[in-house]
């Protein structure tokens, strides 16, 4: 099971990979990550027409690549020629894609953005299949296709996403129930932060786009951070 190191320092996560470099969840700027130095890829996995995994954060086509329309309503087939929006000789990569070239210590964070629970089992075949399991975790905003993950294997490593200032984050992880909660930095005070780690919670902000966000978040004492550029990290 994927757990997160003790480190001196937050967890690196290249959040859609090197995002700020390159087109975001391109195979591109998932090795530019590697490269740099990230500990960690994040990526948004969606499910098209005929059910294969792809790497694609919107459910519509039209602001990352050249083509329209909902991805699940097209077939890979037709997918797979798509040229992404900001260099034409990059395509939509699949899930299989990205476990075949993340060699190790790298770890992945696959993020759920289909609520159907078939792209959940499609995961896990996959993350077994590659036997990845110590090096993969799962996230999602659907708290249920956590608690489905669960239920079909107990060992994988799950964290909550959520974007909102609650009461009681902590309820949150329990609920599912999960021990890392990842969180957005303009809902997250440093005292959520100190609340989490007393209850012993391991937390990761995304929503961080400077440097300066990025130094706040590890002075908060975050587990880990999302960069759009790992090296803002060795600044
Ligand atoms: O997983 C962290 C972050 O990626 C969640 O937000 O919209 O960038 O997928 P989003
Ligand atoms: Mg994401």
């Amino acid at each position: 099971m994927f757990q997160y190191p003790t480190l001196s320092r937050p967890f690196i996560w290249a959040h859609r990979g090197s995002s700020a470099l390159l087109p975001e969840n391109s195979l591109a700027a998932f090795h530019r990550a590697i490269r740099d130095g990230a500990d960690g890829i994040e990526c948004d996995l969606q499910l098209t027409r005929d059910k294969e995994v792809v790497i694609l954060h919107d459910e519509t086509l039209e602001r990352t690549t050249q083509a329209q329309g909902l991805v699940s309503e097209w077939l890979w087939a037709e997918l797979q020629s798509v040229p992404l929006k900001g260099d034409p000789t990059l395509r939509v990569p699949r899930l299989a894609d990205l476990l075949a070239m993340a060699a190790p210590p790298t770890a992945l964070n696959l993020e759920i953005k289909d609520p159907s629970p078939l792209l959940v089992d499609r995961v896990l075949e996959m993350v077994r299949d590659y036997g990845l399991g110590d090096r993969v975790l799962l996230s999602s905003f659907h708290h249920p296709q956590l608690h489905y993950a669960l239920a079909q294997d107990p060992d994988i490593a799950v964290a909550a996403l959520y974007s909102a200032r609650l009461l009681d984050p902590a309820a949150v992880a329990r609920s599912v129930p999960c021990s890392i909660l990842h969180m957005d930095r303009e809902y997250t005070p440093a005292e959520d932060l100190l609340k989490l780690r007393a209850c012993h919670i391991h937390t990761g902000i995304y929503g961080i786009h400077s440097y300066s966000h990025y130094e706040r978040a590890r002075r908060n004492g975050a587990t880990a951070v999302f960069l759009d550029d790992p090296l803002w990290a060795v600044q």
